[in-house]
């Protein structure tokens, strides 16, 4: 049953990289890297902000377009061992030459490249801004997004620490992409409470919300968001890990999923929270009961939701029969 293909909507490319991948690259560039790891190795947290910190000061060993193109071809390897078929990877012009559009163009260049060498396993990009980097970077974001859209990128998110800013700060950004066709999603709902997943739907109109889990916390928005059809990319390892739920067991997923919510499974920034999709299925099966039967209604959701064009989505769905 772990076997079956997988679809995975919601992965932060740099978020993905193994402590070892960074190490490795740390060395190489000669550059030390402090209070990133613990005395095991692994990447090292005490709660939400920390978690970004430490992300952000892991992110300053990848440089070049080349270093991004390596990453990709490891976290698609290690996703097509996990099962996984198709995969939307998060990527940040932030991180990639700064929101310059040239620089960017440079970067994603290595990426695509990247996927294309990898057999087995099919990537989208969606161009993600970063919350508390503020609006007017997002519309910097935008705009590489907008430039690059097409048949690779092909949608754009916002990440981030939901203290600061509100989801309607970036709605020109989101104007912007929804401009160029691209599928829209934010990560709301995980730090926030239930209101931040309405203001991402009122003022982002996104179709999909990157976590959403806090709307279990009110009924009146369950019921909209199985009226709307809105697409929840669940994390359930990461929400422990980040504290928000004590353990699986006690995860809304199940009974979103039961009320009638279109959830997928994801996995985040795998490394970080000591997960892979494999570990997520294993735990959704053990604590909930999950069948092969439940997975495969739960893909069928992710190809539906996907941000691929008609015929991707019928491969997948072909695929997943
Ligand atoms: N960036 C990477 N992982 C994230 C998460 N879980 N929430 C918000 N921003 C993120
Ligand atoms: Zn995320």
């Amino acid at each position: 049953m772990t076997d079956q293909p997988k679809i995975e909507l919601h992965l932060h490319l740099e978020g993905a990289a193994p402590p070892d991948f960074i190490r490795q690259l740390a060395a190489e560039k000669g550059v030390t890297l402090d209070g990133v790891f613990d005395a095991s190795g692994s990447y090292a947290f005490n709660d939400f902000e920390h978690f970004l910190q430490v992300y952000e000061a892991a992110v300053t060993v990848l440089q070049t377009p080349e270093d991004f193109g390596r990453l990709t071809r490891a976290v698609l390897e290690q996703s097509k061992a996990n099962g996984v078929v198709y995969t939307e990877a998060f990527l940040s012009p932030d991180f990639c030459g700064n929101r310059d559009l040239g620089a960017w163009r440079e970067y994603l260049a290595a990426i695509e490249e990247a996927a294309a060498s990898v057999s087995g396993i099919e990537m989208r990009g969606i161009v993600t801004c970063i919350r508390h980097f503020g609006p007017e970077k997002a519309r910097e974001t935008a705009v590489c997004a907008v430039e690059t859209a097409g048949d690779f990128i092909t949608g754009f998110g916002m990440g981030g620490n939901e203290g600061v800013f509100t989801q309607g700060d970036f709605a020109p950004a989101y104007d912007a992409a929804r401009e160029a066709g691209l599928g829209l999603t934010t990560h709301a709902g995980e730090f926030g409470g239930p209101e931040s997943v309405r203001q991402a739907l009122d003022d982002l109109r996104v179709s999909r919300i990157g976590h959403g889990v806090r709307a279990s916390e009110d009924p009146a928005l369950i019921s909209r968001l199985v009226e709307e059809g809105i697409v929840l990319e669940v994390c359930p390892g990461s929400n422990v890990v980040l504290g928000l739920y004590p353990n699986i067991a006690a995860h809304p997923i199940d009974k979103m999923r039961k009320a009638g919510v279109k959830v997928t499974v994801s996995t985040d920034d795998p490394p970080f929270f000591h997960t892979d999709l494999r570990a997520e299925h294993t735990a959704l099966t053990d604590t909930f009961g999950w069948t092969g039967a439940t997975f495969a209604a739960v893909y069928r959701t992710a190809a539906q939701a996907a941000f691929c064009d008609a015929a991707t989505r019928a491969r997948l769905l072909a695929r997943l029969e």
